[in-house]
């Protein structure tokens, strides 16, 4: 059996997204952004405030840095060194999640086993020292509403997470009583940011004219230098959890996967580009073709890459991921439809986020005649590793700016979220 050229055509119509609807995308990005300014209501993003500016690059000091935002827990201590220096001392990682073992982001989990898990980390990252005073910075990367730079409440879980009991809580506080039970009431957790202020902060720390923060992996957010030009107000990063940006039409494959997913509804420009979410697009689509609809093979981002990168016009790796995954054999000519879609939806992811970023240049850009020059800060593994990513991303920052597109940089900030989290607790500790 060979795919059929008609539905395989209306498959890939369905992730295609033309110049003059990715132009109206973007300006309905600026118009949310702009109303979200007004109100937080009247967007679709929760434009949630940090309550931290740009780094003055001056910050120093040793600090622990917490990063907690994906399946994978780090914990860093970190001495900053000013000027965009700085040098990791010590590095722990843990996943949350092993496989037959424990997992700790299910929904038969609790807050106590999480945090707990954490405070161990933090354990190992002091070498056991209970009596030296650090203070923590912590990078959290889910919706939090703040009312300064410790308070910060998670608004709801997203990228599939589920345990009960954190919801609505002050993270810190939860972070803080588990450090207690451990013995560790010397590491004292001081701020809460999410990982786009991170990489902006980190980012920022070391190149000039950064108002863009971004993180393009498991999950997607941007995040923005608000100058609050007419107001009084200091200027503040704003996370605007754009992931949750929802004035563009999902195609019919993002319906069915948002019906399917922990939070129906919300997310939505996320389900439609992140990591955690392609390899699930691109499954459901190659099930219809194999005429199995609704089953799931269980693709990741990772393979889709794999798929990318088979360059021989047999295709070999495609057929066999192909098999493996579905237990269908295809021939070298259905493997080319299969890679077609796979670019078909990273282009799109990629195009999606060039569309995001103009929305902000645009209003960062206000009535001026040209855009100042931009560096936008992005970390994420989709970004990084997954081929095309990029490439696209630039592609479609030319076609949305035309000649002002010279004025932006895209930056690599990996690792952001463990400097940034530095960053952010020697800022902490300055206002004290
Ligand atoms: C999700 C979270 C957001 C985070 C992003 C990237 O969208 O809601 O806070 O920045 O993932 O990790």
């Amino acid at each position: 059996m060979s795919f059929d050229q008609n539905q395989f055509d209306s498959i890939l119509a369905d992730f295609t997204i033309d110049s003059d609807e990715l132009r109206e995308i973007a300006g309905a990005f600026r118009y949310d952004l702009k109303q979200g300014l007004k109100d937080p209501d009247l967007s679709s993003m929760r434009m949630l405030k940090s309550y931290i500016g740009l780094p003055t690059r001056k910050e120093t000091g040793e600090y622990l840095a917490l990063d907690f935002g994906g399946t994978n827990v780090r914990v860093l201590r970190i001495r900053l060194d000013g000027d965009g220096k700085f040098e990791v001392l010590k590095k722990v990682a843990k996943p949350l999640v092993v496989a037959g073992e424990y997992n700790y982001i299910a929904a038969d989990a609790t807050a106590d086993q999480m945090f707990g898990f954490i405070a161990d980390l933090v354990e190992e990252a002091v070498e056991g020292d209970h009596t030296k005073k650090y203070y923590l910075g912590h990078t959290f990367s889910f919706p939090s509403s703040q009312t300064d730079l410790y308070n910060a409440k998670l608004i709801i879980w997203t990228k599939e997470f589920a345990t009960p009991g954190v919801e609505g809580k002050v993270v810190n506080d939860l972070l803080k009583d588990a450090l207690h039970k451990k013995g560790l009431d010397n590491v004292e957790p001081t701020a809460v940011i999410n990982d786009t202020v991170a990489v902006q902060l980190a980012a920022a720390y070391k190149h000039d004219n950064v108002n863009i923060g971004c993180i393009y992996a498991t999950g997607h957010n941007t995040c923005y230098l608000e100058p609050y030009a007419d107001s009084a107000q200091e200027p503040m990063i704003l996370n605007l959890e754009s992931g949750g940006f929802n004035r563009l039409t999902p195609g019919r494959f993002d319906v069915e996967l948002d019906k399917n997913s922990e939070k129906p509804g919300e997310q939505r420009l996320e389900k439609m580009v992140s990591g955690r979410y392609m390899g699930e697009l691109f499954g459901m689509a190659l099930a219809e073709l194999f005429d199995e609809k609704g089953k799931a093979y269980g693709f990741t981002s990772i393979d889709m890459s794999a798929i990318m990168d088979d360059e021989d016009a047999a295709h070999p790796a495609i057929i066999q991921l192909v098999a493996e995954k579905t237990g269908h054999t295809i021939d070298a000519a259905d493997a080319d439809k299969v890679q077609d879609l796979v670019l078909r939806i990273v282009n799109r992811s990629a195009r999606l986020v060039a569309a995001s970023f103009t929305g902000i240049l645009w209003q960062l850009q206000g009535a001026e005649k040209t855009l100042a020059p931009q560096t936008i800060a992005v970390d994420g593994s989709v970004y990084e590793k997954m081929p095309h990513a990029k490439e696209n991303l630039m592609k479609g920052l030319s076609e949305l700016l035309g000649t002002d597109a010279a004025a932006v940089e895209t930056v690599l900030e990996n690792g952001g979220s463990g400097l940034g989290a530095a960053i952010a607790a020697a800022v902490a500790a300055s206002r004290k």
